[in-house]
């Protein structure tokens, strides 16, 4: 088939919500639909679980599962559907926020009775600054929950977004009848029974029709039609343009458990949302139908078997065909390399493929040539721009303790910072090393793991940070720039990409210190558009 084609019927994205929203039911029900899966309960959360007797074996737990749950693919009407695993847990935001990257677009589920939460908040705002085409779906209608415009503009205000329904509930909880389909014009009426697959769907062309009143009774129908008005009076039409250019958000509600609107949201899904997507290098804008390969890494995983530290390398391709023993440029060490058993993903299993098309993942073995950012291509020389590294909230220093062990404790923390497990920082003035991360947990995680994997020891000390702000100056040779310098000394730090960072101790130092230096810009994000350029 040809690169047009393949790139044509592809669609690669990832499904974001606040944990305990329903992203798991939700992938299961889809992968249902492209028959990748039997039963359901074949897909393991990924979440960890609250209470549970240890929250680091959780952790371990989680990254077992994970890897497993890195990629889903299936097949369903001719299209080919990855869907990107996002952790849920607090912890793997950073993780999460990597993946956005390579993603096409993506699904937002939020639970109808808690409505917009924290995390959703942070991911929907990465998608936004990106302009990733976004589809809502409103999930556990089956329950008791908001009231539904209450909750369209409880979206529009707390996740900044532009929406448009097309699909609108009749009732809910206990009344909950069914769902009136914009999109497709239809009723679909709701059994009730879960171990029902596919749920009754009526065509009604005409919403004032009798035929409505007959089916759900007159009351619900009379409240379903003054809704319906509202709905058409108060929000904008669909428009597939402003949807793909993320200026506009579709919306659908139904019950992921009940699998009871997702065939719904699926269709349009793959009517609607877009194929690969061009990327931006720091050279220029690549297509997907270019014919030179070209592909980054957006996630690694390491091997779960201390004994043996070969790590997966997650790559999406941007450009052209990926093909199993071909050499390809890895763009920031210059060295040529060849994979012998690149692996696709299939629903839940891995299999070793020859040739992989835009919007594809494969993952590759790695013995720590990789990091994340890293770009590879037929020979080009750039380098895919867009993996930032967001402010972490907790920071310890890491000291070595065990002096027979240097060695062992820089490679592992070396490579563990590679792998995105957490942000190293050295501080200018004295060279100390100062951990980053964005969940508590990590620590542990990382100490464990340095003794596990590496055989080396370290210890943390406490360290009184609040944000590490990216610092972006006027004009480095400023007055203003290097008096800031002097009077921060003691608060300035390099990061792994030798940018210089800010250490706030708290809310007010920020404020005074951007006050006091006003063309010192401080960032909470590693990668940002010079405000001074
Ligand atoms: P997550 O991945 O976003 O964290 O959420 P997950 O799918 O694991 O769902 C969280 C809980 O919400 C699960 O219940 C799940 O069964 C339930 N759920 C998902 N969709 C619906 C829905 O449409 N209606 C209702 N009523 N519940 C829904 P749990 O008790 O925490 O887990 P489990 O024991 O059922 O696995």
């Amino acid at each position: 088939m040809s690169l047009e084609i393949e790139i044509g019927r592809r669609k690669t994205f990832g499904i974001v919500s606040h944990p305990d929203a329903g992203k798991t039911t939700l992938t299961e029900k889809l992968l249902l639909f492209g028959g990748a899966i039997q039963e359901a309960g074949a897909v393991k959360s990924n979440k960890i679980k609250k209470g549970a007797t240890s929250d680091f074996m959780e952790i371990e737990r989680q990254r077992g599962i994970s890897v497993a749950t890195s990629v889903l693919a299936f097949e369903y009407e001719g299209i080919k559907i990855n869907i990107l695993d996002t952790p849920g847990h607090k912890d793997f935001a950073e993780d999460t926020f990597r993946t956005l990257t390579a993603v096409d677009s993506v699904i937002v589920v939020i639970d109808v009775a808690k409505g917009v939460e924290e995390q959703t908040e942070k991911l929907v705002e990465v998608c936004r600054m990106r302009n990733i085409p976004m589809i809502v779906f409103i999930n556990k209608l089956d329950r008791e929950g908001k009231d539904a415009f209450e909750l369209l503009d409880e979206i529009e205000q707390k996740l900044h977004l532009k929406v448009t329904p097309l699909s609108f509930p009749i009732g809910m909880g206990y009344d909950f009848k069914g769902i009136y389909n914009i999109w497709e014009k239809n009723v679909n009426l709701f059994s009730g029974d879960n171990r029902k697959n596919i749920e009754e769907t009526i065509e009604v062309e005409d919403i004032a029709s009798q035929e409505l009143d007959d089916l759900i009774g007159d009351e619900a129908a009379e409240t379903l039609r003054e809704e319906l008005e509202l709905v058409y009076e108060v929000y904008p039409d669909f428009d597939r343009e402003a949807y793909l250019n993320g200026t506009l958000q579709p919306v659908f509600f139904g019950s992921a458990l009940n699998n009871f609107g997702v065939r719904e949201l699926l269709d349009c899904f793959i009517s609607i949302a877009p194929k690969p997507r061009p990327k931006e290098s720091d050279t220029r804008l690549v297509q997907p139908d270019e014919k030179a390969f070209s592909g980054f890494v957006f996630k690694i995983h390491a091997n779960m078997d201390p004994k043996h530290r070969d790590r997966l390398a997650f790559i999406k391709i941007v450009s052209g065909t990926f093909e199993r023993n071909t050499p390809y440029l890895h763009v920031r060490n210059g060295k040529k390399m060849k994979f012998s058993s690149p692996n696709a993903f299939f629903a839940e299993k891995k299999q070793v493929v020859d040739i992989s098309y835009p919007g594809d993942i494969v993952g590759l073995h790695d013995t720590g040539n990789f990091k994340i950012g890293d770009t590879l291509t037929e020979g080009e020389q750039m380098q895919y721009k867009g993996i930032p590294s967001f402010s972490p909230e907790h920071f310890k220093y890491i000291n070595n303790a065990d002096p027979m062990k240097s060695k062992q404790l820089e490679k592992g923390i070396d490579q563990l910072m590679d792998e995105g497990v957490a942000q190293l920082f050295r501080l200018e003035l004295n060279g100390r090393k100062v951990i980053g991360t964005v969940g508590a947990l990590q620590f542990e995680v990382i100490q464990y793991r340095l003794e596990h994997e590496y055989g080396a020891k370290c210890s943390y000390e406490n360290l009184n940070v609040h944000k590490a702000c990216w610092v972006d100056p006027a004009d480095p040779k400023s007055e203003e720039f290097t008096d800031f310098k002097r009077v921060k000394s003691k608060f300035l730090a390099k990061d792994k990409q030798g940018q210089l960072v800010f250490f706030a101790d708290s809310a007010f130092t920020l404020q005074m210190t951007q006050s006091k230096y006003p063309n010192v810009k401080l960032h909470f994000i590693s990668e940002f558009e010079s405000v001074h350029a």
